[in-house]
């Protein structure tokens, strides 16, 4: 039986396509670009995106080129992307940041107009249907991640087309591996299980200023460093998984390390638990559209058909990372903030910039994601905070549903 197949076959099920376990999304989405671009293609994707996924698109020998997105949601805006763009691209990298879906119908009937492969990271999108179809099921490949929806840590898969696919994908995966070692098959099992302790015990606030203070975070900023002088001659090796590691493995050192029986076990059970988790994200995310600071997005998609299952919910406020240190206090750490965009941090010589960067720039700059399985502490903490609603500088495409901020305790 190939590595991992009872955890493939369960999000088979889930998905209506063939999966290859991963320990990472990162993973997924290395051997993805892998398998569909030559070396030296160009990927377009979005600037308001995690780092590390810059550093994959590099480790795969590829030149990131960044789309204009839309100031609604952070994702592509297919149609701000200039034609001659789209001409010169090899590949498509969508984001669905948050869970909130990329215009996909787009950006697939592009993609087939080129010839050219859309993949798909559906790492914050697990449960986020558009149009009745799962995310993950539009392009050749898409990424999922367990350590996001289901706080596993460790854990993901890679979705494609048909068998024959994911058995060659197998074969590729198993060459990128690195054998099972017992601490880190510890260190995977017991991570999520203190996290949710220190959340249970209310310890976030004091644990999370430990260690800010004892330099344990990874990232002192939202970036990481970028070492620049060392990333070029990583590109000298590129395509090289290895040459990137240093980037790559940054908030989850055994990406590409093969989990034994005892994680396996430990995410067979949480993705039994996966349907629960995603009620709960939904009742959370109703809450947080009705207030002052939903982005139009979220509003907009709780007014017409129902609030997705999100990872994150994405709301605009002003002075967000005084407020996002402030929130600290309240025993809520915000993540997942992607600012500055990509090509703002790492230049022209390692991507393509945006021809539009000023919208990226604004919604990364507002985005405050918040968890909706803490939607009443969240509330609680910005109503205290006086939090205010950031406006984009135009007017968002959507009418304005905006309801004032909901009630404590709702
Ligand atoms: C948008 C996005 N894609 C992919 C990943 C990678 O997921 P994993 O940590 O499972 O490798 C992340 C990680 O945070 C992410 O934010």
């Amino acid at each position: 039986m190939p590595y991992g197949s009872r955890l493939a076959a369960t999000m088979t099920r889930r998905l209506g396509r063939e999966c290859v376990y991963v320990p990472s999304a990162r993973l997924a989405l290395y051997l993805a670009l892998r398998r569909w671009c030559r070396p030296g293609g160009r990927v377009l994707m979005s600037p308001v995106n995690d780092d590390v996924i810059l550093f994959v698109v590099l480790a795969a020998g590829l030149r990131p080129v960044q789309a204009p997105v839309s100031a609604w949601d952070g994702n592509i805006d297919p149609a701000a992307v200039p034609e001659a763009t789209w001409r010169g691209v090899d590949a498509v990298l969508s984001t669905n940041l948050y869970g909130i879906p990329d215009r996909v119908g787009e950006l697939s009937r592009r993609c087939a107009q080129l010839g050219i492969p859309l993949i798909e990271d559906a790492a914050h999108a697990i449960g986020t249907h558009v149009d009745g179809r799962p995310i993950g099921t539009f392009g050749k490949a898409a990424a999922f991640s367990l350590s996001k929806h289901v706080a596993a840590m460790a854990g993901g898969f890679l979705a494609v087309e048909d068998g024959r696919t994911r058995r060659e994908l197998e074969l590729l995966r198993d060459d990128l591996l690195e054998p099972t070692r017992l601490r880190a098959d510890l260190a995977a099992t017991l991570r999520p299980l203190a996290r949710s302790a220190v959340r249970t015990l209310h310890l976030v606030r004091p644990a999370w200023r430990t260690m800010q203070r004892l330099g344990l975070l990874e990232r002192d900023d939202f970036r990481m460093p970028l070492h620049a002088p060392r990333l070029s001659a990583s590109a000298l090796r590129a395509p090289n998984l290895t040459a990137y590691e240093p980037w790559v493995r940054v908030d989850l050192h055994d990406f590409r390390t093969r989990h034994g029986a005892l994680v396996r076990g430990q995410l067979r059970l949480r993705m039994s638990r996966l349907d629960t988790d995603l009620t709960h994200r939904r009742a959370g995310v109703t809450l947080l559209s009705g207030t002052a600071w939903a982005s139009p997005a979220l509003r907009d998609r709780a007014a017409h058909d129902g609030p997705y299952p999100l990872f994150r919910a994405p709301l605009l406020v002003d002075d967000r990372d005084a407020l996002a240190e402030r929130l600290v206090d309240h025993g809520i750490v915000s993540g997942y903030i992607y600012d500055p965009p990509l090509d703002d941090y790492a230049g022209a010589e390692f991507v393509d910039p945006s021809p539009d960067p000023a919208p990226a720039r604004w919604f990364a700059s507002h985005v405050l994601p918040a968890d909706p399985l803490l939607a009443h502490r969240v509330i609680r903490a910005l109503t205290r905070e006086r939090a205010t609603t950031a406006q984009p500088a135009a007017p968002a495409p959507v009418p304005d549903t905006r309801k004032p901020p909901t009630p404590l305790g709702q």
